[in-house]
């Protein structure tokens, strides 16, 4: 990677898509591929693809294009997707333990350690195999099992006090779905997630009809 380069988080946003079909392409036994291919099958233009990757130092080969095992490794590693992360949902409701039961994650590398609740109907109780704790034993919990990425699935009034916490105790992640924007230390990532944006952005694509890919 380019040194002392911050990359724009657009581009960060579109390297998740470019490994996904790399992904797909490595399952059909597809070893090598052209820009212009590249290009027609993920739907961004073939300078915006080179303009991206060059953030990074290129990986395509001039009258080669891309090799699919490498530049899916080089994504992958860029992304920090080569390494395994330790995370712990808070809160236990609905989204919490639609999150606790969707095994993807542990698939890809995140593994869900824990969930705490406040609530005692829900402490104890078993989702996917994991138990609901206490979330009064957040913090031991978080320092003794080194975990990385605090799920932030409270209520809003909770989320920052609980995100307090969890920075506190040395999470170096938030994902965070509560609908607030919440404030946390330089060395702590965040990443909001909110599901309507998505939706909302569908909605003004049906309404100028345009079809463009985001
Ligand atoms: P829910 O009410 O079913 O669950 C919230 C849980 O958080 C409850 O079990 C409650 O006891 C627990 N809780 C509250 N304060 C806590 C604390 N300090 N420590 C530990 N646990 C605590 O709500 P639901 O439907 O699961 O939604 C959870 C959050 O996610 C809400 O803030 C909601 O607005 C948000 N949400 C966000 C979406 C998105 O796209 N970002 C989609 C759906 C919900």
């Amino acid at each position: 990677m380019k040194k002392d380069t911050k990359i724009s988080n657009a581009v960060i946003k579109r390297l998740p898509r470019y490994r996904r079909y790399l992904k797909e392409l490595q399952k059909k036994g597809v070893d090598k591929i052209s820009s212009n291919e590249f290009s027609s099958l993920i739907g961004y233009t073939a300078s915006q693809i080179r303009q991206d990757l060059n953030n990074f130092g290129g990986f395509g080969q001039q009258g080669y294009g891309y090799n699919v095992e490498g530049l899916y490794n080089e994504i992958s590693a860029i992304l920090g997707l080569d390494k395994e992360y330790k995370m712990i949902i808070v809160g236990a409701g609905n989204l919490g333990q639609a999150i606790a039961n969707y095994t993807y994650y542990y698939k890809a590398g995140f593994v869900v350690c824990g969930i705490f609740d406040i609530n005692p109907r829900l402490i104890g109780l078993k989702i996917n195999d994991i138990e609901v704790m206490d979330y009064e034993n957040i913090v031991e919990y978080v320092e003794e099992n080194q975990i990385n990425i605090g799920i932030i699935c409270t209520t809003k009034d909770s989320a920052q006090e609980v995100a307090d916490k969890l920075c506190f105790a040395g999470v170096s992640g938030l994902w965070n779905f509560a609908p607030v924007d919440l404030e946390v230390p330089d060395h702590v990532a965040i990443e909001n997630v909110h599901l309507s944006d998505s939706l909302h952005s569908l909605a003004y694509h049906m309404n100028r009809n345009t079809t463009e890919n985001i």
